[in-house]
């Protein structure tokens, strides 16, 4: 017997990465899936964003598990969209007891010009997107008698990330309104908590740009470079985790282990955000060597 028999769950930014990861590992225990994303680029983003062939895929391999998987085409900044999506879905498979908002984008910036551009497309993307795919589904959840949302914030949800305020004030507000929707929603039987990952081994973290942001100065440096850095950042010797580590607390969110879990950003995060607040971000590279020092 699964821990998700008889429930379906609609996942964003599930193309690929951790949501196509949290798609497995839910229809893995039973769960028919909805899955959407963005299939295209996003301006000013400088890695690529899932496609529609990924997208596909994920499809596939949650009907390779022997469960109904239906994917979709759609922004979540659009809530008539995702209203479109939700009600089309739900149509076909029958209810909606999960909704796991993972869609996201790292889009670092400096305190400049291209900071004032982007902006707005990170709160946007990371927070406003958020709010708007719970509202259109919590009339869902609802009509199955309760539920469990889960967002993904971040370790930049506990402590600000270097070159990231926007990034940073999303995922920070996101818990925000992780804590406002337990509050208003707990009549209703619908829970509401948020994971936050360290760095993740997928294109949004493991990319050239940022091997160029994290070790400026090194114009050959590669992916091993960025590994070596990313290592100083965790507690645990390890430079990032695998989507998968991310999906076992999702499915935790998710399932009836958690029937009374409400209202919390749960880390999973190597350790990260209980070194002293900001600084580990903020030092970056130098960590290692400051861990030298007497
Ligand atoms: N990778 C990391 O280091 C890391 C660390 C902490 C938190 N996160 C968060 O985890 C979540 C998942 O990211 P990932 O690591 O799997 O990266 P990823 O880039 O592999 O996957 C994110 C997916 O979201 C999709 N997407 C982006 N904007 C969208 C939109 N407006 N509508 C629909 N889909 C959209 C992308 O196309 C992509 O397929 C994000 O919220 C991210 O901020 C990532």
């Amino acid at each position: 017997m699964g821990k998700m028999d008889g429930k379906v769950a609609l996942i964003t930014g599930g193309a690929r990465g951790q949501g196509r990861a949290h798609a497995l590992r839910l229809a893995a225990e039973g769960a028919d899936i909805i899955v959407t994303d963005i299939c295209e680029q996003i301006e000013g983003v400088h890695y690529a964003l899932g496609t529609e062939a990924e997208l596909a895929e994920t499809v596939a391999l949650v009907e390779k598990l022997g469960r109904r998987c239906l994917g979709y085409r759609a922004d979540a900044r659009d809530a008539d969209r995702m209203r479109e999506v939700a009600d089309q879905a739900i149509g076909e498979l029958g209810r909606l007891d999960t909704v796991v908002i993972n869609h996201g984008i790292g889009l670092p910036h400096g305190i400049d010009e291209r900071g004032l551009k982007v902006w707005d497309t990170v709160i946007e993307t990371n927070l406003s997107a958020v709010w708007r795919t719970a509202v259109v589904t919590v009339p869902h959840l609802r009509e199955s008698g309760g539920g469990s949302i889960i967002a993904t914030g971040s370790a930049a949800s506990l402590v600000p990330i270097f070159g990231n305020e926007a990034y940073t004030v999303a995922k920070h507000g996101l818990i925000g309104l992780v804590k406002c929707l337990a509050a208003d929603l707990a009549r209703d039987w619908i829970r509401v908590n948020a994971v936050c990952p360290t760095n993740v081994d997928t294109p949004l973290f493991v990319n050239e740009y940022n091997i160029g942001r994290f070790l400026p100065g090194q114009p050959d440096a590669t992916v091993e470079d960025l590994r070596q850095m990313a290592e100083t950042l965790n507690l645990l010797p390890v430079p990032w985790i695998e989507p998968e580590a991310v999906s076992h607390a999702v499915l935790y969110l998710a399932s009836d282990d958690a029937k009374y879990v409400t209202g919390v950003a749960l880390p999973v995060d190597a350790g990260m955000t209980i070194q002293p607040p900001g600084i580990t971000p903020l030092i970056g590279g130098r960590m290692a060597e400051l861990r030298q020092r007497p």
